[in-house]
């Protein structure tokens, strides 16, 4: 079981706090989309994906963004328990989406660089490796049910 000390579960929480949902996973999912376009493979069902701009400025990926965010909210209050929090959506990814996992590692990066981008100095080396270390709880527990 990961072990996460007060300073960590301070850091993680305060931060979650001050993030807009909406704001923070729409520009998480457009990087992903823009930086590493072999991801868009899988949202072909999103509508137009063909630049930069068609991306930042589609609804489907807006909603979309702040959906994985909603669910990052549930490995937060399940800080313990992040595995069968995310049992399904394993399942989900692995079965029935055929995501490659090595996909949440980006994700996690684009969205790290997101929070630092937000928060500037606020986001500082000591919550930047928390956060990092929440990511890494994260995708593992996303990857768990890939066979
Ligand atoms: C769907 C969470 C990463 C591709 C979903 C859903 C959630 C979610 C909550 C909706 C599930 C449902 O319909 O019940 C997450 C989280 C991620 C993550 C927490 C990582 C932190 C990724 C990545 C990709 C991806 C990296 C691909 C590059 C998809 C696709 C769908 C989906 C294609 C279905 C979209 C649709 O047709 O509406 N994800 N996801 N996910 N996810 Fe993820």
């Amino acid at each position: 079981m990961v072990h996460w000390t007060d300073a960590e579960r301070e850091a993680i929480n305060t931060f979650w706090a001050k993030i807009d949902h909406e704001e923070v996973g729409h520009q998480a999912l457009t990087r992903v989309l823009v930086v590493y376009p072999w991801t868009q493979r899988y949202f072909s069902t999103f509508g137009n994906l063909s630049n930069a701009t068609a991306i930042a400025g589609n609804p489907k990926v807006r909603a979309h963004g702040k959906r994985v965010l909603d669910a990052l909210g549930d490995a937060i209050t399940h800080l313990d328990n992040v595995s069968a929090t995310y049992a399904k959506l394993s399942q989900l990814h692995s079965e029935k989406l055929h995501v490659d996992p090595e996909n949440f590692r980006l994700l996690g990066e684009t969205l790290i660089i997101v929070l630092a981008g937000q928060f500037g100095a606020a986001f500082t080396p000591a919550i930047h490796a928390t956060w990092q270390k929440f990511l890494a709880v994260v995708i593992a527990a996303l990857s768990k049910q890939y066979h």
